[in-house]
């Protein structure tokens, strides 16, 4: 007989205390009885007159069943109308993050490094083209050395650079008749520093042609026996190199963001609204772009919109991606300009303090339910950028709608972002991480000129002033990140955190959990302080938080 709801009392606790009668076998029945499920679904969640309005920590995702494997769960999602990406993770537009070797090593793992304008044109570009060159595996501008480098130079380069094997061409640049290689061997005890490396190279060399494969080229080394392959084109110049070591750990990129029928990596990069990113945006598109993103703080602007219809006209081959916004009503105006995508956040960032200053903002989980919502009604993706501090807040950014999250300070200590590390006062070791809005940043030489006067042409961090300021009214901060390895590294974490999240919640892929949130299956939980506090590391003495290995 399965227990009518009148057998107990409000709280579930039995009034029959018979507990014979109680039959387990109807858990299942019973639950049906309840007109509602556990928790709250999103819309109940995000009711901002109940709640207020919320952010990644005021809030939990409730478990579900778990009927698969975390390694089944899938992470494709798309970026914009027409791109999707085998993971869902971006690295921001800023000159402490993105640089060629974040945007290259992003692309690799499957997500995606959006390179930062705060630097000439021509530089953007190069970056650009850099990541559109890189051939997995193939080192695609190798140092080259000229006939009238000494021993000693070599030496020094190879100390400098931790890596030995370098090849001698001609003129000592890519791209001219390949006549040696100089390897660590060779240098190593020579005993007259001032020889020239054409006396102790090796010139019986074992070339490959260019147009071969990773495999081949593999197959070639193994043979040989040797550190390096050089690639020559037909008329023996050197057009790129293999390193032995590379090779293992670069044919395995299974993920790699590339567009359908290209062996290239997907680039994309930042520019903002003024005439000038108008040739900016030409150098780009001539490298090689695949995305731009409009880059400011508060998208929604006669200049954006105008600068998406002129994208969407003069370049149809490319996908644009505006923002950033935090409303519905900001969102409205980029869409029916035509843009691709969305970028969400205001004054979420790590190192922002938009909120403080200027008073505009809106905390991310609402802004990004809200803003993503309704983009899905034209099937806009959107960006959940900032304020991610960790694998939870990913999820959450993604089951609140967002397609893919964007993450500077997190990314900023790796080893692929652009500067080095340094042990700072406290003994640690940290890297420069700056927000793009920061006194620092704007005035930044690099941007075009030197300093406050010139800030007109200050590219990069255009976003955070208007053309006639007198005074720089700083939106961010600068300071530094700890240290945390390469993002071959860290970015697998997250994308396994992911998985096992997704598993924990029930959804197999990011397609499921849209799915599932906006049906109500995926419930929620408001987070009091307590509860917060209960959710984090409590009444321990001191502990070790070692995120992996
Ligand atoms: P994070 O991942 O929390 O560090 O946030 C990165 C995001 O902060 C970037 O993608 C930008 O949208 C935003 N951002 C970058 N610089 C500034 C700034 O100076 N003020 C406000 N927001 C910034």
């Amino acid at each position: 007989m399965p227990i009518t709801n009148g057998d107990v009392a409000s709280n579930g606790v039995p009034l029959n205390r018979d507990l014979e009668k109680l039959d387990w076998r109807n858990a299942l029945e019973v639950l049906k009885e309840y007109k509602s499920r556990d928790g709250l679904d999103v819309h109940d969640l995000l009711d901002s007159k109940k709640n207020g309005a919320l952010t990644y920590n005021d809030f939990l995702i409730q478990p579900g069943y778990i009927g698969f494997a975390a390694s089944e769960v899938a992470l494709d999602s798309p970026i914009t109308k027409r791109i999707s990406l085998k993971t869902p993770l971006l690295s921001s537009p800023m000159d402490t993050v993105t640089e060629e070797n974040m945007a290259i090593h992003m692309a690799l793992l499957g997500g995606l490094g959006v390179i930062h304008h705060n630097c000439s044109a021509e530089d953007q570009a190069d970056m650009v083209r850099k990541v559109k060159r890189y051939e997995n595996g193939f080192i695609s501008e190798p140092l080259v050395l000229s006939q009238k480098t000494t021993v000693a130079e070599a030496k020094e380069l190879k100390d400098k650079w931790g890596f030995g094997g370098f090849p001698v061409t001609e003129t000592g640049q890519l791209k001219s008749k390949l006549i040696g290689i100089v390897t660590t061997r060779d240098i190593q005890f020579h005993p007259q520093p001032e020889d020239l490396v054409t006396e102790v190279m090796s010139k019986d060399l074992i070339t490959a042609p260019a147009g071969t494969t990773l495999l081949e080229a593999n197959e070639v080394l193994r043979k040989s026996r040797k550190g390096k392959l050089p690639i020559v084109d037909k008329d023996g110049n050197l057009v790129s190199l293999l390193s032995r070591s590379d090779l293992l750990k670069n044919l395995n990129y299974p993920l790699a963001s590339k567009l359908p029928h290209s062996k290239q990596l997907i680039a994309a990069a930042a520019i903002g609204t003024r005439p000038d990113d108008k040739n900016r945006l030409q150098k780009l598109v001539e490298a090689g772009l695949d995305i731009v993103i409009l880059d400011s703080s508060q998208g929604n602007s006669l200049y954006q919109i105008e600068m998406v219809k002129y994208i969407k006209q003069t370049y149809p081959d490319l996908d644009v991606i505006a923002g950033n916004v935090v409303t519905r009503e900001q969102a409205a105006n980029l869409i029916a300009a035509g843009a691709d995508g969305l970028r969400i956040g205001m004054g979420s960032g790590s190192a922002c303090i938009t909120q403080e200053v200027m008073a505009v903002g809106r905390p991310q989980a609402a802004a990004v339910f809200s803003v993503s919502s309704f983009a899905a009604r034209f099937g806009v993706p959107c960006i959940a950028d900032g304020g991610i501090q960790n694998v939870g807040h990913i999820v959450k950014g993604l089951a609140m709608g967002a397609s893919t999250v964007m993450m500077g300070g997190l990314l900023a200590g790796t080893t692929e972002s652009p500067g080095t590390s340094f042990v700072n006062r406290e003994g640690k070791l940290v890297k420069a991480y700056r927000g793009m809005g920061s006194i620092d940043a704007m005035e930044d030489k690099k941007a075009g000129g030197g300093g406050k006067d010139s800030k007109a042409s200050n590219a990069g961090t255009a976003r955070y002033f208007s053309e006639g300021d007198r005074l720089l009214v700083a939106q961010g901060v600068s300071g530094s990140v700890l240290d945390r390895g390469s993002v071959t590294k860290f970015v697998p974490y997250l994308i396994a955190g992911l998985q096992h999240s997704l598993q924990d919640i029930g959804s197999k892929s990011l397609v499921e959990l849209r799915e599932d949130v906006g049906r109500g299956k995926v419930r929620f939980e408001l987070r009091s302080v307590s509860a917060q506090a209960e959710g984090n590391v409590h009444g321990l003495d001191s502990f070790d938080k070692k995120l992996y290995s």
